[in-house]
């Protein structure tokens, strides 16, 4: 059944486990994960991106969620709008079935510049409202994502900052955390502590912790009740990374979030936790395989197929590390 991030969020919170939000933005990427979800017996987050939307078409996506939800019954699905950028952006996803908005206000509309806090808060509290009006939940975001290596904002993957940021600006401040939920009523919190979007996170091989820790248990000790959510969590799977360059790929080295930071988040309050590029490396891993293999091969099927193998075997790794599993 189809519920809000509230439900789901609240849920995790009293049983202590996380719940990945896998971005979808085609049929086999949603068949996949829900066999995943169905397989550990585990709740899910779907969500799209503007650029899914773009890509898959609203009408086309919301009868592939109802189909998904539909086949699944017992599967707990929260349907999530990922980094909204204005009102209309969260209306026109609630309109399309959503259960979930983000209004991301970190950055400003055209999503290359950091916003300041009035606006940000405005602009949050306002989707608050009309998303609460229709039974939808709400997760705001506060400080700006990027590279604490670098100082720079997620270019990689065509959104984020462009310009240098503070490190600041790059790991939410707690007592503004504070503020920014009683001022928007928001029913969770993205923060920046030190992830990015895409595959290019980490250019060496964590040693230790590499995100701000302390950033997130201030949060959640400031912040008991509001439901933490980590963008920029994947993992990039060494492995995976491995099998795409060895079939004429080329990811230059690069390292992901450990898993084990991710199951610290989760102990201090993280609930919600976003994986994209883990999935398209999967994907990308399983198609490059089977055509290197098999070059005589056109039959979509016969690619895509091995590729929602990984995909479920993949979500089916984070379902059991978050303690997902079992709590549909
Ligand atoms: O926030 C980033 C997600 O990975 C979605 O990416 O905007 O390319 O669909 P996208
Ligand atoms: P990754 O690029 O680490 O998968 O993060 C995805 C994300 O945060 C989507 O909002
Ligand atoms: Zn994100």
């Amino acid at each position: 059944a189809r519920i809000t991030l509230r439900q789901l969020l609240d849920h995790a919170a009293a049983n202590e486990y996380g719940v990945p939000a896998f971005n979808i933005s085609n049929m086999e990427q949603g068949l996949a994960i829900m066999a995943a979800a169905d397989a550990t017996d585990a709740p899910v987050i779907l969500q799209m991106s503007r650029g899914a939307r773009a890509y898959a078409n609203d009408l086309i996506l919301s009868k592939l969620l109802d189909g998904l939800t539909e086949l699944y019954p017992h599967i707990p699905v929260c349907v999530h709008l990922d980094h909204g950028n204005n009102v209309a952006t969260c209306v026109t996803a609630i309109q399309h079935g959503f259960t979930s908005v983000m209004m991301d206000g970190s950055l400003k509309e055209d999503g290359s510049t950091p916003a300041d806090y009035a606006y940000n808060a405005a602009i949050t509290r306002r989707v608050v409202e009309i998303a609460h009006a229709a039974g939808v939940s709400v997760e705001g975001e506060l400080g700006v994502l990027g590279s604490l290596e670098t100082g720079m904002g997620d270019q990689e993957d065509g959104h984020g900052a462009t310009e240098k940021l503070s490190h600041d600006q790059l790991l939410t401040d707690p007592d503004e955390a504070e503020r920014f939920v009683a001022d928007t009523g928001v029913d969770a919190l993205a923060v920046a502590m030190g992830t990015s979007h895409g595959a290019y996170k980490f250019t060496r091989e964590p040693d230790g912790e590499v995100l701000a820790m302390d950033v997130i248990e201030a949060i959640h000790k400031r912040l008991p009740d509001t439901h933490l959510v980590m963008h920029g969590s994947s993992s990039v799977p060494q492995d995976l990374c491995e099998i795409i360059n060895t079939h004429g790929g080329e990811i230059r080295p690069t390292w992901g979030v450990p898993m084990e930071e991710i199951r610290r988040g989760i102990r201090h309050g993280v609930r919600k936790v976003n994986i994209d590029t883990d999935i398209r490396l999967a994907i990308t891993a399983a198609i490059r395989t089977t055509l290197g293999e098999t070059p005589g091969e056109f039959d979509p099927r016969k690619y895509m197929g091995p590729a929602m193998k990984a995909v479920t075997q993949l979500c089916t790794e984070k379902f059991e590390a978050f303690g997902t599993a079992g709590n549909a």
